[in-house]
């Protein structure tokens, strides 16, 4: 597509960054024509825009309509085209890239597997077959519950082959999460293995899903993938995969022609409420935009290595390290393990073996490695990088440093990309691939085409150049969600009833004079703990499941490696009283409930909790009284005394536990 020659781009890798360091005025020189150009086609042509755009990938038949918007804000992309995002990820390839390695997958202790796209079309192909062999049929919805190893995007693209709809949910979620996630899109089908190895240690998977399916009716068999060892069977139920492909040889699973608009995956993401929402993608719109987006922000050439660090649990897997990689015939990289086990050098072990030249990781990722220092980085040759990817959450300035000085020698532009899991794909960024490597401190950058970002006040009117207001996209784009498996309404309610007819993402941003974004952080009750999207009141529903737990309010506090930790403030039921030992069995409880990914930076039992007079918990206030910020507007509070018993119960609280902690 629009690649740049090699003296352009050295030009701008070199210069983009000392423009950035010496903070010059920003000059409109810098904007570099195919990014400009696109931008403006896309929006004001948009449908010949498209057209072009969506040659990019194979379709087996075209779409006569780019777009259909006759039941807004059910936007549907190409509605009547034929695509499967499995054919463009594999097939297309054998015949150009048949002997190019697809994927590279490593493990903590260093052992490896490496699949050419052939290998990755075989290994498919014997997946879709062992699965129409346990009768998954087009539109079936099978869960995949399985650590960073190859099967995890063999699975995945076996199941788009067929038509089928994988819901994959990170390993690292515990037994209520898959159960909730199983029951809610009445999977058929888990797909699982024995076992992972974090931190060199081994962590149980196949235990967590034998748990969890004794409560899932719809769930007919259990697929396991067995890696070293025997693994314990349930004859009735579990089907081992390699008994499953032994005797067969599979040469090829015909494609199933799947519309644009069929379902491609849900993944599940937290919202204000209580219960998670199954995010919706289709075919045809999410796979054009994974393969454009990847594209233009990460410029991937032929001989580019990708690494991105994300796990495919996430969405920031899904897109880029799956699907967004493999439909532009890239090397993509898959590590299984800790970045900092067993030394805290294990991705720049893996950035020098491989010869990476694309890296993409997290704030709370660079901030985690930033505090075992430089030295780890510097026995490393990482000369082949020559692009940084920043994602999840703001990435402050100290880390941003360390980043660009350590990983990027000074001199590699940091892609800041922002975007959901509900928008399928990167939204706002610097585009390399389209000659655009403008930085600004802390902005997030332009746009993508396509993308008509703005931000909005309260009151949905544009807000004034710099002034912090809440970011909307005005118009659908490709790889928008299509719905919230299950629950329209929701869909409507949460992203398109804030503002008429436009997308609110939930975050603040401002905008400058210049047309750059700078995202600010979340808008509503959600928390991001490393990067990862937790509600307040997720985890306040678990609290209140508890025999013990006569009210909680949970709120977000800052915290130097993972960005935000969650604390919550206790109010127990008649018959319990505070205690060490129950401050531990209630984190054990959220942990056991949600996964360990949501970590904790306090939890408190108090008398009573700040409410409205129509008895809204405020959070806005324990979180101040928490934090030791000022509390702001308290004249809606139903008791004043509340916020001297909320801080009286907390300095008795923390006299205690240390009081306890001396004896
Ligand atoms: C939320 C979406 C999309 C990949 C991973 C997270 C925050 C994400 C950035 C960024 C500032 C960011 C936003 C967004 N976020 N990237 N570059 N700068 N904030 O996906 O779990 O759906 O979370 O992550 O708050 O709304 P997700």
């Amino acid at each position: 597509m629009y690649k740049l020659n090699k003296s352009q781009f050295s030009f701008y890798t070199l210069y983009t960054p000392l423009f950035f360091m010496e903070n010059l005025p920003f000059n409109e020189r810098y904007y570099q024509p195919p990014y400009k150009e696109m931008y403006r086609r896309s929006l004001e042509e948009s449908e010949s825009f498209w057209r072009e755009m969506a040659q990019g990938i194979d379709w087996f038949s075209p779409f006569s309509k780019v777009l259909d918007s006759s039941n807004p804000p059910f936007f549907r992309w190409f509605p009547d085209g034929k695509v499967n995002i499995c054919y463009n990820a594999v097939d297309r390839h054998l015949e150009f890239r048949r002997n190019k390695v697809a994927l590279i997958w490593e493990n903590e202790k260093g052992e490896n597997k490496i699949l050419t796209y052939y290998d990755l079309y075989t290994e498919v192909n014997r997946f879709a077959s062992a699965l129409q062999d346990l009768g998954i049929k087009k539109g079936d919805r099978v869960l995949i519950y399985l650590p960073l190893m190859p099967e995890l995007p063999i699975s995945m693209l076996a199941l788009a082959r067929i038509g089928a709809i994988h819901s994959v949910v990170f390993s690292g979620f515990s037994t209520q999460a898959v159960t909730d996630r199983i029951n809610d899109a009445k999977a058929k089908l888990v797909i699982t293995t024995s076992h992972t190895m974090r931190r060199g240690k081994r962590i149980e998977l196949k235990r967590t899903i034998d748990d969890a399916v004794s409560q899932t009716p719809s769930v007919e068999n259990v697929l396991v993938i067995k890696r070293d060892e025997e693994i314990d069977l349930n004859e009735d139920r579990d089907v081992l995969y390699q008994d499953l492909t032994k005797k067969k040889i599979v040469k090829k699973v015909e494609v199933e022609e799947t519309l644009s608009t069929d379902p491609l995956f849900i993944l599940y993401t937290s919202g204000t409420t209580g219960k998670p929402k199954g995010i919706l993608h289709l075919h045809g719109g999410y796979g054009l935009w994974t393969y454009l987006t990847t594209n233009w922000v990460f410029d991937l050439k032929e001989n580019d290595v990708f690494f991105n660090t994300a796990d495919i649990g996430w969405i920031t897997g899904h897109s880029y390290i799956v699907y967004g990689p493999l439909q532009n015939g890239a090397t993509t990289l898959m590590y299984e393990g800790v970045p900092d086990y067993p030394n805290p050098d294990r991705w720049w072990d893996l950035v020098e073996k491989y010869g990476v030249t694309v890296f993409y990781t997290s704030p709370t990722a660079v901030r985690t490695l930033m505090r075992y220092g430089e030295e780890w980085v510097k026995n490393h040759d990482l000369s082949t990088l020559r692009l940084l990817g920043s994602v999840g959450e703001p990435i402050n300035p100290e880390a941003w440093r360390w980043y660009f000085k350590n990983i990027g020698r000074s001199t590699l532009p940091i892609a800041d990309t922002w975007w959901q899991t509900e928008t399928g794909g990167i939204m706002i960024s610097a585009t390399p691939g389209l000659g655009n490597y403008m930085l600004k401190p802390s902005a997030n950058g332009l746009p993508l085409p396509g993308v008509d970002a703005d931000v909005f006040d309260e009151n949905g009117d544009p807000a004034q150049s710099r002034e912090k207001g809440y970011i909307v996209i005005k118009r659908p784009w490709p790889g928008m969600l299509a719905g919230v498996w299950g629950d329209p309404d929701r869909y409507v309610n949460t992203y398109f009833s804030k503002f008429h007819n436009v997308y609110y993402p939930g975050d603040y941003a401002v905008k400058d004079e210049d047309g750059f974004f700078y995202i600010l952080g979340r808008a509503d009750e959600v928390l991001k703990i490393a990067g990862h999207r937790i509600g307040t009141r997720e985890i306040e529903d678990v609290l209140i499941s508890h025999p013990a737990v006569a009210e909680s309010a949970v709120i977000g506090v800052p915290d130097p490696v993972r960005g935000e930790v969650a604390v919550a403030a206790v109010v127990l039921k008649s018959g319990y009283s505070p205690s060490e030992e129950l401050r531990k069995t209630l984190l054990d409880y959220i942990r056991s409930a949600l996964g360990s990914f949501v970590v904790f930076g306090g939890l408190y039992f108090v008398t009573k909790l700040p409410k409205t007079r129509s008895g809204k918990i405020m959070r806005r206030v324990v979180k101040g009284v928490i934090s030791g910020a000022p509390v702001g507007d308290t004249t809606t509070l139903e008791d004043e005394t509340s916020i001297d018993e909320l801080k009286k119960s907390i300095e008795e609280f923390s006299k205690e536990i240390s009081q306890q902690k001396k004896e």
